[in-house]
């Protein structure tokens, strides 16, 4: 299709009703493509047992996190087979979308972006490729059955061929893309980024911040160190620079003896991104997003902690000797990856019990407004 086409096409998908396309269908997606993506996102019979979609580990209602007991319990997802079990946590696909493609920015000789916590998808959109083939997740055997899934839908044949043009079946891999680029224009609607919370109102002088909540915003920026990674710069603040850190997150133990990865089994993060060379890049991961932080637990690329304010106290005193991880009784284990693990910005910050729950007092206050009911 030429250029002039498609973007005639494009345009006539996102605003008029039986525009290009002529169709008569009373459910026609061709006008609203965003429509399209959510009911994508939210369809199971994408999966091999159609027993998953997209929409099951990040859960619109849950703050775009997986609710689900395994999760909660062991840290991270049960796939489509309802028997395998992932070895990273979900992140919350909420403000995904202001994640930069992955890029080496050499000024600061660091990489940026990309999704996944390795930043091996450059966008959303090549992200969202991922999931349907991935065998602990969707677990399609190819783009083929994937899209054959698709075609059984007349509904979804129409709105592809209204939206991408009449040929777009005849290519399995453009076809696939732009099954991607329709979930991908889902994920960059509003729903994604209400910008909602308490602490967007009182930047707007709606609401005001208790005092605990002002001394933690206090410590934020300053003796806690966490703007240094999660700056809270402008109205839209996303709470993290998008750069890689090797936090020395010790193993999560019990996820790996259920998912069967072993004892001996290392998660490098970035160094397991096929364009990272650099060994002194292993155990580093992209920096969280703060945003609804209080209500996507478990916490970590592993989701080793239950609780926020267990998070709080790791980066306060984990290279404290005698400190103790208020959830196993016990001292700290060392890091997956101990050998570059960031001992400049955090394990010993000097905190104090009340300080401490004065930042997660702070961090409570990025709720967005319809997440605000499930603070624990
Ligand atoms: C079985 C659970 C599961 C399913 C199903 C699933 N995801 Fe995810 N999602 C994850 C996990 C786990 C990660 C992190 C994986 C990693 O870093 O390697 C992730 C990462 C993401 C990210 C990147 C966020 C970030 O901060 O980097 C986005 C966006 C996302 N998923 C969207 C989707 C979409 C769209 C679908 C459907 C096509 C989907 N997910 C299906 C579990 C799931
Ligand atoms: C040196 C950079 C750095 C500093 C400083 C830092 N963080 Fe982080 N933060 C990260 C990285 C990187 C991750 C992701 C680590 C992982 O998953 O292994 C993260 C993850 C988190 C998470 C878990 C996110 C999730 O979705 O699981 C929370 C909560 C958090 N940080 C809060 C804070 C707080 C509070 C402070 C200040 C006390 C702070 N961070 C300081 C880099 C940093």
């Amino acid at each position: 299709m030429k250029l002039n086409t498609l973007l005639v096409t494009t345009f006539c998908g996102f605003i008029f009703v039986g525009c290009g396309g002529g169709s008569s269908s009373s459910e026609n997606f061709g006008i609203n493509q965003i429509a399209l993506g959510e009911k994508l996102y939210h369809d199971t019979s994408l999966s091999k047992d159609k027993t998953m979609s997209c929409a099951t580990c990040h859960v619109i209602d849950s703050a775009f996190v997986d609710p689900r007991p395994t999760n909660l319990s062991l840290g991270a997802s049960l796939g489509d087979d309802l028997v395998s079990i992932g070895d990273r946590n979900a992140p919350t696909a909420a403000y995904a979308k202001f994640i930069p493609k992955f890029h080496f920015d050499s000024r600061e000789g660091l990489f940026i972006g990309g999704q996944f916590l390795d930043g091996r998808a450059t966008d959303l959109t090549e992200q969202a490729k991922g999931p349907f083939l991935n065998p602990v997740e969707m677990n399609m055997p190819d783009e083929a059955s994937v899209i054959a899934r698709v075609q059984e839908n007349s509904e979804y044949v129409q709105a592809f061929k209204e939206i991408y043009g009449d040929d777009i079946f005849a290519d399995t891999q453009k076809a696939y893309a732009a099954l991607a680029d329709t979930i991908a224009k889902f994920e960059k609607s509003d729903t994604f980024a209400p910008f909602s919370s308490k602490y967007d109102k009182a930047l707007k002088g709606e609401e005001i911040l208790t005092e605990q909540e002002v001394r933690g915003l206090a410590l934020f920026n300053g003796k806690a160190e966490c703007h240094a990674c999660h700056p809270a710069d402008g109205s839209k603040a996303n709470f993290t620079d998008f750069s890689y850190d090797n936090l020395g997150v010790p193993v999560n133990h019990a996820l790996r003896s259920a998912n069967g990865k072993g004892a001996d089994f290392i998660d490098n993060g970035l160094y397991e991104n096929t364009q990272v060379n650099d060994k002194g890049l292993k155990g580093a991961f992209r920096v969280s997003t703060l945003r609804n932080i209080a209500v996507t637990g478990p916490y970590m690329h592993n989701g080793l902690f239950k609780d926020l304010a267990t998070v709080v106290h790791f980066y306060n005193t984990r290279d404290v000797v005698g400190a103790i991880n208020p959830e196993t009784g016990a001292a700290w284990e060392k890091g997956e990856v101990e050998i570059n693990k960031n001992s400049a910005e955090l394990g010993n910050l000097k905190l104090t019990d009340e300080e401490e729950a004065d930042l997660v007092a702070f961090l409570i206050t990025l709720t967005d407004e319809e997440y605000e009911h499930l603070i624990p």
